[in-house]
């Protein structure tokens, strides 16, 4: 039995629904027992968190804060740095343009973004700069889809930017940056660097104390947990820099008439009720993952494997971005169907009940530095299968001849 269809039961989505779900870089399909747990919350455990004195506040409000625990561990730091709650990513980013950016850029200040940024990290970034006068400059990457250390140790150099933007996997392309290299190289010239780990998070062992970043965000929906919620660590000491940037309840000590002190950390930078019911569902997401990833994983490198040798044998089918198939190493695929625009591939997907996405994936300035409009992409999750990848090829196929058999 292969690890796909071992899995597929576990998730309630699949049960009466026969689509081709390639579309795992935009959200995945959510485990059952995450399900219950959320749920079960809202059954059983209603009531919000840090507030009230009664017996079901303090049960909410020890199993959020087990779940804080428990992520912190799962990206390896169990007992140092900050890990706050946020909405999703696009949170976590404005909180740190708007909370570390509003309070420490200045008239003159430059900002590096790498080229790939998903447009949730490029524009909280560009109104700072625009805002206070400092200057935003783009790195871009080479023909592996990565960010080139030698240039990029020049602009590092040449700038000494107050903060490096740079995503751990692009959403788009896929290619995994080297990022441990990248952040030693910064840190060498006092840069700090927030690296947005969403796509890594789902495909690879995240360990922020060994990277050494000073910030690292991610999305739960892109790693088998629910929508609306997200997570933002900051390193130890990195706190102080930041203030927070959204203010209300539960994120102070005590309000003055003209006056406020803030609460400790973590709870300073969560202001208002939480999305509690989906910070206790990431809690069994992330035990998902402890229990099936390494497997998971060795499954993702199989489909990814299997995709590629059919690309190689037929090249004229494709083209794949970037282009080599060398450099594509997680089982996120952006592609073109030659002599095909995207946007009239994608219905024929459709039609087929493959579900990929198409566009610009929120990063127009990668595409437009690709000197395309749109690329399609195909995105596999551990649920994903052999046959899947081979009714996508079929269609690929069907799709270049033309077939009658694609009515839509
Ligand atoms: C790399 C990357 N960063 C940020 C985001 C934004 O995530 P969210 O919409 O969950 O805030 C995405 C979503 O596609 C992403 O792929």
């Amino acid at each position: 039995m292969s690890f796909a269809s071992t899995i597929r039961p576990y998730f309630p989505f699949f049960s009466d629904n026969k689509v081709a779900y390639l579309d795992n870089a935009a959200t995945t399909q959510i485990p059952g027992m995450v399900l219950d747990a959320m749920v079960n919350y809202y059954k059983k455990d209603h009531a919000n968190v840090h507030r009230s004195a009664h017996k079901m506040a303090y049960v909410a409000s020890s199993k959020m804060e087990a779940v804080r625990e428990k992520v912190a561990s799962y990206i390896g730091t169990p007992q140092e740095g900050t890990l706050i709650f946020t909405s999703g990513s696009t949170e976590a980013s404005n909180n740190i343009a708007y909370g570390y950016g509003e309070k420490n850029i200045r008239v003159g200040d430059q900002i590096l973004m790498s080229i790939m940024e998903h447009h949730s990290n490029w524009l909280p970034w560009l109104r700072i700069t625009q805002k206070k006068g400092a200057s935003f400059e783009v790195i871009p990457v080479n023909v592996a889809g990565q960010i080139d250390l030698n240039y990029l140790a020049q602009k590092l150099k040449k700038t000494k930017a107050k903060i490096l933007i740079c995503s751990y996997i692009s959403n788009v392309l896929g290619t995994v940056q080297p990022i441990e290299k990248l952040i030693k190289l910064a840190h060498q010239y006092g840069t700090l660097v927030a690296v947005d780990g969403t796509q890594a998070m789902p495909h690879m062992e995240i360990d922020v104390k060994k990277i050494q970043c000073d910030f690292f965000f991610f999305s739960a929906h892109k790693m088998y947990g629910p929508t609306g919620l997200g997570c933002l660590y900051i390193a130890p000491g990195v706190e102080k820099m930041i203030e927070p940037y959204s203010l209300g309840g539960g994120m102070v000590n005590a309000v003055g008439m003209k006056n406020f002190s803030l609460a400790s950390l973590p709870h300073r930078f969560e202001a208002g009720t939480p999305n509690i019911a989906a910070i206790i569902g990431m809690g069994a997401t992330i035990d998902f993952l402890n229990q099936f990833k390494r497997e998971g994983w060795k499954h993702e490198l199989v489909l990814k494997n299997f995709l590629l040798s059919k690309i190689v044998a037929e090249p004229e089918l494709i083209q794949l971005y970037p282009e080599n198939p060398s450099y594509i190493t997680t089982p996120i695929f952006a592609f073109n169907l030659r002599g095909y625009r995207c946007e009239d591939a994608v219905h024929y997907f459709n039609a087929k009940n493959i579900a990929l996405r198409t566009g610009h994936h929120c990063a127009m300035p990668l595409c437009q530095s690709l000197s395309t409009s749109g690329i399609l992409r195909l995105s596999a999750a551990f649920y994903s299968s052999k046959k899947e990848i081979k009714d996508f090829w079929e269609v690929c196929h069907m799709i270049q001849k033309r077939s009658t058999s694609l009515i839509l």
